[in-house]
């Protein structure tokens, strides 16, 4: 009975059971057509199992020759586009030692000594979110870099700095990037200690209590580059946490993206006319001949949700599991592949689209005189010659008003009409009311001073080296 069902091509575990799955609940409990992914990562694993189990004299020269021969033959049928994918092996796992065992006999049917596919499996996914985070890592890097090429060449290009969307102080275009640059620093900060946390071997943990073999789990974290071996079995099967860390990271990456591909879109508005992108990050209209339209920005701005959406389903995936393997893991895949596809493809364009933005400086820095950006900078003269802060801040409010009443900037007022708001203002006043004055004279860390961006972005530029 248990060999004709072997003969139908049944899974590795029918054996127990007296009649097969339906179409139905094969279809819906088989992971092969996502998880086929894995494929590489499965292989290694078993390629640093099978050594181990030879070092520690469970499994024969022999048969490790065999079964290396067989793994590396499958990765290249794999690669080829090859390999044979069944639904019937319900998984990368099954489908590649079912393969392995038809390629070469009874060596394949010895790997699965002293390991589960629970174990195996979260071995796989560490592999695979160890190999993504430094691709991102990578990624996230060059989109640094960009940034400070752009900063570069605008330590002295003045914009209004906005708080309520409204025009608060002038800062230059330089120091408003510089805050992403900072932003990507954490992000890549935070992906640099969730690695730690992925990067530990789960293998010997087996189905959830260990093995009865003597396995040697050091060598294996060894052999595939892991800082060492998850403590307790158990948990070792059952806990994704370290793929919802990395969710929450990607979730924080995509909302910096977002941010600033929100500022592009509104600021390549007309309206404001601080920037233009090029053409070929630009789609037009079916219908509307005069349209360009930041698609690129906008899909960036979008693709953030999915990732958060992606975040909440790995929580609430976790949060009913008692350990310690459940079925309801196998649901952790797709959203983590989608998060890592989502993040690589939006950071790659987004690396390319910061070549793309022609800043008008112009625009910029007259949008800077519109708004009294430099009242700040009034009441801050007025407090240096003595005069209280709460009632510098006062005059100044009654110096915008007049000002306002005129149709002007506080530069272009006289100075008597200047000194009817304090009599302690002199015709130094000026120069603290200049854009460049303003710029200047935040020279403090993390000020907005030209000669301090361009400090920023040369330590910047260390970092990253
Ligand atoms: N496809 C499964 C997953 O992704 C592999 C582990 C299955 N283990 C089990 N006991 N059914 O989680």
């Amino acid at each position: 009975m248990a060999q004709e069902k072997q003969k139908d091509g049944a899974t590795p575990w029918s054996g127990r059971f007296n009649e097969p799955v339906t179409e139905l609940v094969k279809r819906f409990t088989a992971s092969v057509d996502f998880d086929q992914r894995l494929a590489e990562f499965d292989i290694e694993g078993s390629v640093a199992h099978a050594r181990m189990l030879h070092a520690v004299e469970i499994l024969s020269a022999n048969d490790l020759a065999a079964i290396e021969k067989g793994l590396a033959q499958i990765r290249e049928e794999i690669r080829a586009g090859k390999f044979k994918w069944s639904v019937d092996l319900e998984d990368v796992h099954m489908n590649i030692e079912s393969r392995l065992t038809a390629l070469v006999g009874d060596a394949g049917k010895r790997l699965h000594t002293a390991r589960s596919r629970n174990d195996q499996v979260a071995t796989d996914v560490r592999l695979y979110l160890r190999a993504a985070i430094d691709d991102i890592s990578g990624l996230i890097k060059a989109a640094q870099r960009a940034l400070l090429d752009l900063a570069d060449q605008h330590t002295d290009t003045i914009m209004p700095g906005f708080t309520h969307m409204q025009v608060a102080q002038p800062v230059s275009y330089a120091h408003h990037l510089m805050a992403y640059f900072e932003m990507l620093n954490r992000d890549a900060q935070r992906l640099a200690d969730c690695r730690k946390r992925v990067n530990r071997l789960p293998l010997g943990s087996a189905a959830l209590a260990g093995t009865t073999f003597p396995i040697d789990r050091l060598l294996v974290a060894k052999e595939l580059g892991f800082d060492g071996v998850c403590e307790n079995s158990l948990d070792a099967v059952s806990d994704r946490d370290f793929a919802i860390e990395f969710c929450a990271a990607g979730a924080l990456v995509m909302t910096h993206l977002s941010r600033f591909c929100e500022e592009i879109i509104i600021w390549m508005n007309p309206r404001f006319a601080f920037i233009d992108l090029a053409d070929r990050f630009c789609t037009g209209s079916s219908i509307m001949p005069q349209k360009k339209n930041p698609d690129v920005p906008e899909l960036i701005r979008g693709k953030s949700g999915r990732v958060y959406g992606h975040l909440l389903a790995l929580l609430t995936l976790m949060k009913g599991q008692p350990l310690a393997y459940n079925k309801d893991n196998q649901e952790d895949k797709e959203p983590l592949f989608d998060t890592v596809d989502t993040l690589i493809a939006s950071l790659r364009v987004f690396g390319e689209m910061l070549g793309g933005i022609e800043v008008k400086a112009e625009a910029m820095r007259n949008a800077a005189l519109e708004g009294y950006a430099t009242a700040t900078d009034l009441a801050d003269y007025l407090v240096k010659k003595g005069v209280p802060f709460r009632e510098a801040h006062e005059a100044v409010a009654q110096a915008v008003r007049f000002a306002e009443g005129r149709g002007c900037d506080l530069a272009a007022l006289k100075l008597p009409d200047l000194q009817q708001f304090s009599p302690l203002i002199g015709k130094d006043v000026f120069a603290a009311l200049t854009l460049d004055g303003a710029l200047k004279a935040r020279s403090h860390i993390g000020g907005t001073a030209p000669a301090r961006v361009k400090a920023a972005i040369a330590k910047g530029r260390k970092s990253l080296a």
